[in-house]
């Protein structure tokens, strides 16, 4: 795909994975619609995209909580009026947290559930019908490499879990859009050194130096925006080489949790 022009929304871009992206599209020429609740670190990271852009791109920093569907109608509208449409869509803003479930507050569960599965699939469904009519476009999830451990993670059971569903919607939301020219891709990474991880408090410097830094999975978004027209990366894992935990289970100061 010849991303110059193209436009795009991304979520969970003021900082980490997301806004690691964001930078990639913007010096390949896309428009750039970044999303994240905090206003501030928002506009922080427009003027770190906009020094580095090719010449002539739009970028534009909306706060967006993604688990409120009203937010998430403001930020489709705002792609509406300000590029004139959606190409591509990064579902990215997550959160994370880490309990044994019998002590997991339900608010918990629910903002997980609101952010991790619905804001994903809600954001899907406001921009779909633009995409159908276009017949193309593409929807880039992060998911998550717990997803490939069976069973879930002990303590990551609802975070994993959610992530599971999601995985398993975007691959059935794969075959029923596929006729329409639209991909569906879901990437599964591994431990990402970023501030979700960075709340873990068990983490040696030597563990430290084994997780991948975020270019690991902007790679994986070029190459799935790279395939051939006729062609779907529907799912692709990029895993730490030496994965700093034995277990996939991870000690966690959940003082620390938002
Ligand atoms: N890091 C990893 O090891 C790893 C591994 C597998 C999968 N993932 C997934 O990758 C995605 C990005 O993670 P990350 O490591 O880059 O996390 P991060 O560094 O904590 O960044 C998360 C981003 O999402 C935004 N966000 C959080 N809640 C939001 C909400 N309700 N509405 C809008 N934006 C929200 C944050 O900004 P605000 O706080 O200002 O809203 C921030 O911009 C997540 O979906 C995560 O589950 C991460």
């Amino acid at each position: 795909m010849d991303l110059k022009g193209k436009n795009v929304i991304i979520t969970g871009a003021s900082r980490g994975i997301g806004k690691s992206i964001a930078i990639k599209l913007a010096e390949s020429g896309c428009n750039v619609l970044i999303a994240a609740r905090n206003q501030e670190a928002l506009d922080k990271t427009v003027v770190e995209i906009k020094s580095k852009a090719a010449a002539g791109v739009k970028i534009i920093g909306l706060s967006t909580d993604v688990s409120n569907l009203e937010d998430l109608k403001r930020l489709s509208e705002t792609a509406f009026s300000e590029f004139g449409g959606v190409d591509i869509l990064i579902n990215n803003a997550g959160v994370s947290s880490q309990y044994p479930f019998d002590k997991q507050p339900l608010e918990d569960i629910e903002n997980l559930a609101h952010t991790n599965f619905l804001g994903y699939v809600r954001l899907i469904r406001l921009v779909i019908p633009h995409m159908i009519e276009k017949k193309s476009g593409s929807i880039i999830n992060m998911v998550s490499g717990s997803t490939l451990v069976d069973p879930v993670p002990k303590t990551f059971v609802t975070y994993s879990s959610l992530k599971v569903g999601l995985r398993a919607f975007l691959k059935g939301l794969f075959w029923e859009m596929r006729d329409y020219g639209i991909k569906i891709t879901s990437i599964l990474p591994g431990v990402v050194d970023t501030e979700l991880t960075g709340k873990l408090n068990n983490i040696t410097e030597e563990q430290k130096e084994r997780l991948m830094t975020p270019d690991a999975v902007v790679d994986m978004v070029m190459f799935a925006l790279s395939v051939p027209q006729n062609a779907c990366p529907l799912e692709l894992a990029v895993i730490n080489q030496q994965t700093p935990w034995i277990k996939p289970v991870i000690d966690y100061d959940q003082k620390q949790a938002r």
